[in-house]
Order: structure tokens, then sequence, then C-alpha cells
């Protein structure tokens, strides 16, 4: 674990860039207005017991219908550029002809941001793929990557003289594995196959959507957000901790990243996926298509993922992990509502793996933050110093790897707004800005004044 310093005065370089996240299905609403289809995340939500709560994406945040006061309280926190992502079931309903309605939201959004002197910073598929394509085989089938092109240029055909980076993906991770291999996330499928066809599918949609933005827009910048986990074990030693250690950063990290960055999958990974039939789906050319050049990778870090092949405490895997059964043993760290380890420090690690081991080009942390289960409004206050610490010592483990020659460009707050969770619903909130869902008050929390005196300041005080 690299050593953070957790005092001190730190100074980012002069233009990083300070933002905050969201995406369509967790902030929007609005799921029928205008024209929009129904999204896997629509259909998913209507299954029993498939999200916490029997949620949905109504009303969500209703962002769809309040976003020039939502863009007003970017403005009047400082904040510099706003990730979010544009709703495929908008843009092009059931996947085929454009909606011009759908296209006019994110018009608009793009004019107010533009306006309050925040940089948009879309991203083109966070999760939302039409029902009707999902219909037609999701993104098992490679069809769907070349509809994701179509989308693509409809998007930027409209929005591209106004913005100047696009991200295609978010996280292919999850809607690959959790979307057709756990079924955890939509469309709910449970199928390894799938799985896998899904993920090739959908880096390949981000390298013919790459190619896309660029014959429309030849200047602009054009990146994927992936989610990254360093992986660590009880004992490296061991030759049983080595091999999970190996399985799961060769799912979780390389299998995205080396077809990305290097257009050339990792050749133990395509082995251990040869069973669900990885290479039936690569066809010649595919890797040149991922691998085509990029202007910024995204990382999202939540967390990293502490292993071992030890039987106690042993959790049964998917198939496709190729380890029956991994052990995640206590490391007595704080955790969040989400359950997850708190553990900064880990990514100074990533940003330095990144840029060690992987040909170099600008980062961004396109996503870090947190929910935690004390984040209650009191008396009109929500007095958030979890999260506050939270952040800060991200921002410190940043600033470390900066001082350690990355190429780190910018920090994106994940999220602006309480959200739609996904599988965990409203219950889990990761807002700067506390949302009451009865009445859609925003109240922002002491986090909001916390940040924004950070991007006032360029740094952390000491
Ligand atoms: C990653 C996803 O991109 C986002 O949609 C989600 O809400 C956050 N992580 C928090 O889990």
């Amino acid at each position: 674990m690299s050593a953070v310093g957790t005092q001190g005065t730190v100074r980012f370089p002069e233009g990083f860039l300070w933002g905050v996240a969201t995406a369509a299905f967790q902030v929007e609403g609005s799921t029928t207005a205008d024209g929009r289809s129904p999204s896997i995340w629509d259909a998913f939500c209507e299954k029993e017991g498939a999200v916490a709560g029997g949620d949905t994406g109504e009303p969500a945040t209703d962002h769809y219908r309040r976003m020039p006061a939502d863009v007003a309280l970017m403005r009047d926190l400082g904040i510099r550029a706003y990730r979010f992502s544009v709703a495929w079931p908008r843009v092009r309903p059931d996947g085929g002809e454009v909606n011009p309605a759908g296209l006019d939201f994110y018009e608009r959004l793009v004019d107010t941001l533009l306006e309050a002197g925040i940089k948009p910073w879309p991203t083109l598929y966070h999760w939302d793929l039409p029902q009707a394509l999902e219909e037609r085989g999701g993104w098992p089938s490679r069809e769907v990557a070349h509809r994701f092109a179509d989308y693509a240029e409809a998007v930027v055909d409209r929005l591209g003289d106004r913005v100047s980076t696009w991200t295609t993906l978010n996280e292919p991770w999850c809607s690959a594995f959790l979307g057709y291999g756990s079924g955890r996330h939509a469309p709910g499928r449970r199928d390894p196959r799938a799985a896998v066809a899904a993920a090739h599918h959908l880096l390949l949609a981000h390298g013919l959507g790459t190619a896309a933005v660029r014959a429309r827009v030849p200047d602009a910048e054009v990146g994927v957000t992936l989610n990254l986990f360093p992986v660590n074990v009880a004992d490296p030693d061991d030759p049983g901790d080595a091999e999970v250690a190996r399985r799961v950063d060769g799912l979780q990290n390389r299998l995205f990243l080396d077809p990305v960055l290097r257009a050339r999958y990792p050749e133990d990974v395509v082995a251990d996926l040869e069973p669900f039939g990885f290479t039936d789906v690569v066809r010649d050319g595919d890797e040149a298509v991922i691998g085509a050049s990029l202007d910024f990778l995204g990382v999202n870090y939540y967390r990293d993922l502490y292993v071992s092949s030890a039987p106690e405490h042993a959790r049964p895997m998917p198939e496709w992990v190729g380890v029956e059964r991994v052990s995640f043993p206590k490391r007595g760290l704080p955790q969040t509502a989400s359950g997850w380890d708190v553990n900064a420090g880990e990514l100074t690690g990533l940003l330095l793996r990144l840029h060690t081991e992987y040909p170099r080009l600008p980062l961004y942390i396109t996503e870090n933050g947190v929910a935690f289960p004390d984040d209650r409004e009191v008396d009109g206050r929500i007095d958030d110093t979890d999260r506050i610490a939270f952040v800060e010592g991200h921002l410190r483990a940043a600033h470390s790897a900066l001082e350690q020659g990355v190429d780190l460009r910018g920090y994106f707050y994940w999220s602006l707004l309480d959200n739609f969770e996904w599988a965990e619903g409203y219950a889990k909130r990761f807002g700067l800005v506390h949302v009451d869902y009865e009445t859609q008050r925003r109240t922002p929390k002491a986090s909001a004044a916390w940040y924004s005196r950070v991007i006032a300041d360029n740094g952390l005080a000491g």
C-alpha cells in the first residue's frame, strides 16, 4: 500500500478539472417523456425482487425537468465540469430512427452548462440499452455494437459543435458481467457465454463509437471509463493466492485495459475464457478497432479487492472466474454503506500502475464517491463529515500519484445528487446534495460546501 500524507496543504496543477458526475437513468426520471422508449433498466425494475424496495427510474431526481436549477446549483458550487450520460432510448428509442425530441434535452443541457461556464462531459453509454435491442439479442449480439455506433453518430451530429470531449462507455465490466453473468444488473441474464460475448461486443462498440465520433469531429477528445480495482492478496508468495489474484485482475482490469490501450487481449485471460466461447466472438481486426488511439482514460475508483485462496470464509465464485471459491478476508478497514472497504491509498498505486504498465495517456478520475449509513438530514442539515474525510483521503492519494509523475488531469465526484443506485434502489445516497424524494427538494450537504472550497483553492488546506 502506498503511503499517503493525511495532512499538509496540497495544490493541484493549474487547469486541473474539478467535476461531478451523474448518469441518465439514475437521475432523469421522465422515462416516457418526448418519445423515450423503455431501456433494459425500466424492464429490470419491473421484475419482482430485482431492485431493492421495488424502486424504479421514476421519478429519480426529476433531473429531466429540473435540469436548469441543477445546473445553477453546480454553478453556485463552482463545479467546472459535469459528467452526465446521454440516454440511448431517448435518442434512438427502439435502436432505430433518431428521435429529435430526445436530443433536444441534451442540447438544452449542453447550452445551459456552457452558459454557466461548466464543461459538458457526456458519456454515451451508462447502462441503459434500449429494451428493443435487448430483445434482438442485447450485448451478446454483435449487431448491437454497430447500432451503438449509429447512435453515437446521431448524438455527435447534434452536439459535436459544442462538446469537445466524449466518453464512449461507462464501466463495461458491469454491463457484461453483472448484466449477463450474475444477473444482478439489467437485463438480469445469467449465462457466462453471454457475459463473455457481451464484454467483447461492448469493447467493439467502444472502438466503433470512437471511430464514429472522430469521423464527425476530427479534433474531439475521446476516451472510455473503466472501473478498475487494485487486487491485493493475503500472501503473494502463496501460489493459490497468486492464481486468485491473476484471475481476478485479469477479468476486472486487464480484459478491458489491454485491448483498449494495447489493441490486444491478454493471452492468459483469453485462455481462461475459452471454455465460454470467447475466441468464437472475436473476429480478425476487432482488436485493432478496439485499440484505436484514445485521448484519455477515465478511471472509476471506489475500492480495492483483497482476496485469498484460503478456505476460511471462502465464497463460491461464478464459473467464469475459474476458481471455485475465493475468500475476502476482513482487514478491519472502515466500510461504506455499500459494504466496501475504504482504502484511499490504493488509488495512488492504481494510477501509478496505469502510468508505468500501459502506454501513457492523460488520466481522469471520472468517478469516486461514497454512500455512508449515517447520511441523514437533521434539522435541515446533513453533516456528512465521513464523506468529507473519504474524499479528502482520495484526493491526497491522487495528489501523491501526481507528485510521482502521473498525468492526472481531473477528478469527478460521484455524484452531484443522491440518486438511483441501480439494484440498491434509492436507499444508498452518494450525493453531495441530498434529495428528498417526496418533494424533490435539494439540500447541499456539508460536503458540497467543502468540495466547493477545494475547487476554489485548487487543493486542500493543511
Ligand atoms: C459506478 C457507476 O458508474 C455508477 O453508476 C454508480 O452509481 C456508482 N459506481 C456507485 O456505485
